[in-house]
């Protein structure tokens, strides 16, 4: 009885304030939301009459807007596109499909003025990302931004979802750290400003500290003793590149198996894990998912979800470089064994491919860091594998790891990292397990859900070489 009574309590009277945000009246309807008669938010619109004023408010929980009807002798002159305000009165029903409920004001109070004719954002105007991109301090008040951040949410929690749900466990990898997991020399060197407080010559830390370019090598620490594991971190890259598709700092979603022998062990869980956050963002955030899919990339969604639905494929990097050099196409780069797969290589890749996710595995080991577990093949490849998807090109990097202590202690010598590296050598000294793992890029999957070209569309606050803005 008392557990049905709570059940059936106002939500909003759980809550820690009385307003009502737009998301529950959509969600919950207005008799879940009795007692609650003020509304918090901004204006969007405004249609003034004789007798009549409606306003638009959107206080950014949802796509939509509140409608308030007012008496225009009591609307404040200086309610304008942009304001904030508060705003009491009853919520109240309508017949229309679009719009169910809308507010009759019974005050109406301005909390903040916002002088139109100064204001970069404008009435009833559609903006380019292209100009937004230029007012990072106000863009999340365009609809397209304000949906994107709610999307940003629903996939973070999607990923979390599933991993919880899959039993990993999540561990919080550190942004700072002595290691240079890629080894590939992009790394931001960290120093404090204050030099007197480096008072030995080797600095703050006694050694040479980096932002982390990625939490692979802490993960595979836990991994080591708890078995599957997650991490969803910032990373940085000092790559030159200001290139669509590349930040200079950016989210990552890395996971580690334990016990892993095969890279199809992983293929698999990246393909469930894919097809698992695509379907819950698509059903979670329909209505804002929905703004991209009319507006930015038209009917990108179908392609998307046709595109996750097939069986993705899986190719050795041999292959590819076979289907490359077996084409017609004229290449900036021309394609041989050895080389790195360019954008133009992948973007072909996958088009070949029959535009779907493809695998390439098992590429040549110069290509890939020190960790990855090597082949028993004369091609000396290793157990690496890339995904690309339409679109993007590379969505994901992972690769089983080295467990064989003294194949590990091999290229780390060769690598003259032997001694800095040591603690990794133990992981394989002391109870060693065959795993693996990979890490997939937050923004990158952005893109590939939302159609949107550059990856500065789908980030707060980009940063890139030349600009660091805010
Ligand atoms: O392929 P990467 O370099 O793999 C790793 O860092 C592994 N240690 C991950 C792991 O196994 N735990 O990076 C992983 C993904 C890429 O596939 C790409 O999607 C994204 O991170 N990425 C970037 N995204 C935006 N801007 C950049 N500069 C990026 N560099 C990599």
């Amino acid at each position: 009885m008392i557990g049905v009574k709570v059940q059936n309590l106002c939500r909003a009277a759980r809550r820690f304030s009385s307003n009502v945000s737009i998301k529950d009246i959509v969600r919950y309807g207005i008799r879940k939301c009795e007692g609650n008669q003020g509304i918090n938010g901004w204006i969007r619109g405004i249609r003034k009459y004789k007798d009549v004023t409606f306003l638009d408010v959107n206080d950014g929980s949802s796509i939509k807007n509140l409608q308030v009807v007012a008496a225009t002798n009591t609307v404040p002159t200086d309610v304008t596109f942009g304001s904030s305000v508060h705003i009491q009165g009853k919520l109240k029903e309508r017949d229309a499909v679009q719009q169910k409920f809308e507010m009759q004001a019974t005050a109406i109070e301005v909390i903040g003025t916002c002088d139109n004719s100064t204001y970069p954002l404008k009435h009833k105007t559609r903006h380019t990302m292209e100009y937004t991109r230029q007012y990072l301090h106000l863009r999340s008040r365009t609809n397209a931004f304000g949906a994107l951040l709610r999307i940003r949410h629903a996939v973070t929690v999607g990923f979390h979802k599933f991993f919880t749900e899959e039993g990993f466990l999540n561990v919080q990898t550190p942004v700072l750290t002595s290691n240079d997991c890629e080894g590939a020399g992009d790394l931001f060197k960290v120093t404090p400003d204050d030099e007197s407080l480096s008072e030995t010559t080797e600095g703050f830390f006694d050694k040479d500290a980096y932002l982390t370019v990625s939490g692979q090598l802490h993960l595979e620490i836990v991994c080591c003793s708890h078995g599957r594991v997650y991490t969803f971190n910032p990373a940085f890259r000092a790559e030159n590149s200001r290139s669509r598709r590349h930040l200079a700092e950016f989210s990552m979603v890395e996971a580690e198996l334990p016990f892993t022998r095969d890279i199809t062990d992983l293929t698999k869980c990246m393909e469930s894990m894919l097809r698992t956050v695509t379907d819950e963002v698509y059903t979670q955030s329909n209505d804002d998912v929905q703004l991209f899919n009319d507006r930015i990339a038209k009917g990108h969604r179908d392609t998307v979800e046709n595109c996750i639905n097939q069986p993705f494929l899986i190719i050795s990097y041999a292959e590819a470089i076979n289907i490359l050099q077996n084409s017609k196409e004229s290449w900036e780069f021309e394609p041989k064994w050895g080389a790195d797969l360019q954008s133009e290589h992948e973007k072909y890749i996958v088009m070949h491919c029959g535009n779907r996710p493809v695998f390439v595995i098992d590429y040549p080991q110069s290509l890939k860091a020190f960790y990855a577990l090597s082949n028993d093949d004369k091609n000396e490849t290793v157990a690496a594998v890339d995904l690309l998807v339409p679109g993007v090109g590379e969505l994901i990097g992972g690769s089983l790891r080295e467990h064989r202590l003294h194949l590990l202690k091999h290229k780390l010598a060769s690598l003259g990292l032997e001694k800095e590296y040591q603690w990794y050598l133990d992981l394989r000294s002391f109870g060693s397990i065959p795993h693996g793992g990979f890490g997939l890029g937050f923004e990158r999957y952005l893109l590939f859900l939302l159609g949107v070209d550059n990856i500065r569309d789908v980030i707060p606050f980009p940063r890139f070489s030349h600009s660091c803005v805010l």
